[in-house]
């Protein structure tokens, strides 16, 4: 089965058509990071406008690249959710549009079930284990119990890590995005220069649960207060003193998790996924199998969205043509919600 997966959920417009939920035909990203840069972060309304000029030579591309006409295509996915509403109404109606002139089968997909999915086009891992889904609008740790049957152990607080990263670079004026910019200079810093404070929640309320915001503020305010003696505030020293409490605190939770649940393996996705140091620091823990997507899969693309829909379609779900895009998802932004099967609309 041949879908074409479309992602328009943020600031890349993409598709891509996957065989199987596991053979990448094409993958096309178009990114919009050169029109959002002079702002030092995405603006909604030139996100939606670009999807909007974007969405159709992509989409042709992607046919292009698999060497395919659409008639060959089998079913059409779509992200609907969580996102910015003009960005995911974009690919989502002209998705659904596409299903309906071409009467094939269309299914709606929620952008974080497919950023899980993402490692699994490379390495199918057996269920349950755990999900760390780390992107610019969420933190999420949970159990993963089906690729649409998801726990939420914990999440953020506050702010994502992504966001705190990329706050971290537009105050210090290191560009836009931060994740990646702070990823490199961190590796000229020392990462014992600050000590920048953890949060602290409560171990049994937010026993999985992160907070960025509290970090962020210290770092953009207080980088002088936390910085140890005898190291000197330059960017790459505050870069990496920052990056190593961002993954810690990630880490720590995690291992939690790992250790209540007895589960052992661990599928990361989302931009924050392609960090570096987060992907050593992982690595560093013996007794644990961590599971990364390749770089090129870890942000927003079309093959994550078009591998996750398989499995819904290959147990005949579809979504009605009068679903509707949803920028939020409650579960996904803080505490124990404990859904099964949200993955349906
Ligand atoms: O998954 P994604 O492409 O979009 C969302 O769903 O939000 O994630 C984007 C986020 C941005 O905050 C970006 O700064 C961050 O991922 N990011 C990174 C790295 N590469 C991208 N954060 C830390 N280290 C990186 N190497
Ligand atoms: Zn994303």
């Amino acid at each position: 089965m041949k879908v074409l997966g479309i992602e328009s959920s943020c600031d890349e417009t993409a598709c891509a058509i996957v065989e199987d939920g596991k053979t990448i035909l094409s993958n096309v990203v178009a990114t919009q990071i050169p029109f959002h840069k002079i702002y030092k972060g995405v603006v909604p309304e030139i996100a939606s406008r670009k999807h909007a000029e974007w969405i159709l030579p992509v989409v042709r591309q992607a046919l292009k690249e698999a060497n395919m006409t659409l008639d060959e295509v089998d079913a059409i996915a779509a992200t609907n959710r969580p996102g910015l509403m003009g960005s995911l109404l974009v690919g989502f109606t002209f998705g659904k549009t596409l299903a309906w002139a071409t009467k094939k089968p269309f299914i709606a997909i929620n952008h974080m079930l497919g950023h899980l999915y993402a490692a699994q086009l490379q390495t199918p891992v057996e269920y349950p284990f755990l999900g760390l889904l780390v992107s610019g609008g969420h933190s999420i740790i949970c159990k993963v119990n089906g690729f649409d049957n998801l726990e939420i152990l914990g999440t953020t607080v506050d702010d994502s890590v992504g966001e705190a990263f990329d706050k971290v670079a537009k105050f210090y004026g290191l560009g836009y995005p931060g994740g990646v910019i702070i990823d490199n200079l961190a590796k000229n810093g020392d990462p014992k220069a600050a000590k920048f404070p953890v949060p602290k929640l409560d171990e049994n309320e937010h026993r999985y649960d992160v907070s960025f915001s509290g970090l962020k503020t210290a770092v953009i305010h207080q980088a002088d207060y936390f910085l140890n003696e005898g190291f000197e505030a330059s960017k790459a020293n505050i870069a990496a003193s920052f990056q190593e409490t961002a993954c810690n605190t990630l880490v720590s939770r995690l291992l939690r998790a790992v250790k209540d649940t007895g589960l052992t393996t661990v599928v990361a996705g989302g931009g924050v996924a392609a960090n570096s140091r987060l992907r050593q620091m992982l690595s560093e823990e013996k007794n644990l199998n961590c599971i990364f997507p390749p770089l090129k899969l870890c942000g927003d693309n079309g093959a994550m969205i078009a591998g996750v829909a398989y499995h819904f379609l290959k147990r005949g779900e579809t979504s009605p043509l009068n679903t509707t895009a949803c920028a939020r998802i409650p579960q996904f932004k803080r505490g124990l919600a404990n859904l099964e099967s949200f993955g349906r609309r």
